[in-house]
């Protein structure tokens, strides 16, 4: 392994307790692009949030990055958190790192396909958040099976058995990958809005959008629990970890081939363009999902509206980085060159606009690396440069 590169005023201190340390630390900075009309925001989804104290919330995919700080945010609210998770999406100690045990909430290590432990633990819930999937866009292409397994029929039990229980609400979490390349023939980077036509280029993309349709075909019916789907857009931030054979997560990938003094790979030369939304922002937006009245039946985006090129990114971590340099790598299978969210919708229906700006969420992405070294993956720093 290559020595880390220093970065200017940030000493590596493996001391650093995550995620808890971060849980009442919600920065806002000059260079947010908040749009906000609160004076403090995090005050106002906290007042938002208090009607989930003591309400019991069944979390999916609860011990990923997005179910983590989600989980931490309803723990906080005072909720009641189950996680459903297998715990293995990552080969080593990311679950760990993103330590949903330490959290309050009652974690089970299982399978959403297993119809009798879905069954179980949501004839106890007021709150569904559907969030376990093959979250990966390269797996879902190397293993289309594990992506129908997971994401379909797993998508299929959680659905049936919320649509037969008393569960006030679900909110699933899809992917911006729906929209694909947008509309053919446009120029430069475009606004994807929740009503126009839906292009999925991946297995993945594809397994997304056919939960959505599912989502709104079983619990669309009245009196019945009621349902709403967010579209996330790319996320990242600490404590998000690359996984192996990936392309997604750029902050990630690049932030750890500058610290390991390799050169940053951008695919395609970098032209695609990326809507980057930090992890407490996308937390935010999920756990507003639940209780926002107006969202009931709703399919919103969750991004920042602003477009960033993975180049411009890089040239972000290498802010960080006096010796960094690119090299460029092939565009993979599935990688759609991108666009960013039409946000109205996410401003009206679900209340919400994201707090922390690209060039922040970079800069504090890069220092808790350095920090939190056992965040490095093995396979990664072993692994050819
Ligand atoms: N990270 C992003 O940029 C992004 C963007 C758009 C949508 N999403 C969606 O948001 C959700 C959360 O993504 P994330 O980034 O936290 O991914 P993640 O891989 O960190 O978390 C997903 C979790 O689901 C679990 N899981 C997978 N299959 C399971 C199964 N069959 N049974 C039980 N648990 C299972 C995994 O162990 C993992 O902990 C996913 O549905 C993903 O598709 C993520």
């Amino acid at each position: 392994m290559s020595e880390a590169p220093h970065l200017v005023g940030v000493e590596p201190d493996d001391r650093t307790a995550f995620p808890s340390d971060l849980l009442s630390d919600f920065p806002s900075d000059p260079l947010s692009h908040s749009r906000s009309a609160h004076a403090d925001p995090r005050a106002e989804t906290d007042r938002r949030l208090a009607e989930l104290r003591d309400a019991r919330v069944v979390v999916t995919g609860g011990g990923g990055l997005v179910g983590s700080r989600l989980t931490a945010l309803l723990c906080r609210a005072g909720a009641a958190v189950t996680v459903l998770d297998r715990m293995d999406a990552y080969p080593e100690a990311a679950h760990t790192l993103f330590g949903v045990d330490r959290l309050g909430a009652d974690l089970v290590v299982d399978d959403v396909c297993e119809r009798d432990v879905v069954r179980r633990l949501l004839g106890g819930a007021d709150y569904v958040v559907h969030l376990a999937a093959c979250a990966d866009v390269a797996a879902c292409t190397r293993r289309p099976g594990e992506a129908f397994r997971s994401n379909l029929q797993g998508t299929q039990v959680v659905l049936e058995e919320t649509a037969a229980s008393r569960v006030r609400r679900l909110v699933f979490a899809s992917s911006a990958a729906v929209y694909g390349d947008g509309r053919p023939g446009a120029e430069g980077p475009q606004e994807f809005h929740e009503d126009q036509p839906l292009r999925p280029l991946s297995v993945y993309a594809n397994s997304k959008l056919w939960a959505e349709h599912q989502t709104r075909l079983l619990l669309g019916g009245p009196g019945g629990p009621e349902h709403a789907v967010l579209r996330y857009f790319s996320v990242y931030g600490a404590p998000q970890v690359p996984k192996p054979g990936s392309h997604s997560w750029m902050v990630a990938w690049l932030s750890m081939q500058a610290r390991l003094g390799r050169p940053m790979r951008l695919n395609g030369g970098g032209v695609q363009v990326r809507d980057l939304v930090h992890v407490d922002d996308v937390a935010a937006a999920t756990a507003l999902a639940l209780v926002e009245e107006r969202m009931a039946g709703r399919t919103v985006n969750v991004g920042t509206g602003t477009p960033t090129s993975v180049r411009e990114v890089a040239g972000l971590v290498a802010a960080h980085f006096p010796e960094a340099r690119c090299i460029t790598g092939d565009r993979p299978e599935g990688d759609p060159l991108g666009g960013y969210a039409a946000t109205d919708r996410s401003r009206e229906l679900l209340r919400w606009t994201p707090r922390i700006g690209v060039r922040e969420g970079v800069t504090q992405y890069v220092r808790w690396l350095a920090a939190t070294p056992r965040a490095l993956p093995s396979w990664l720093a072993e692994s050819a440069a």
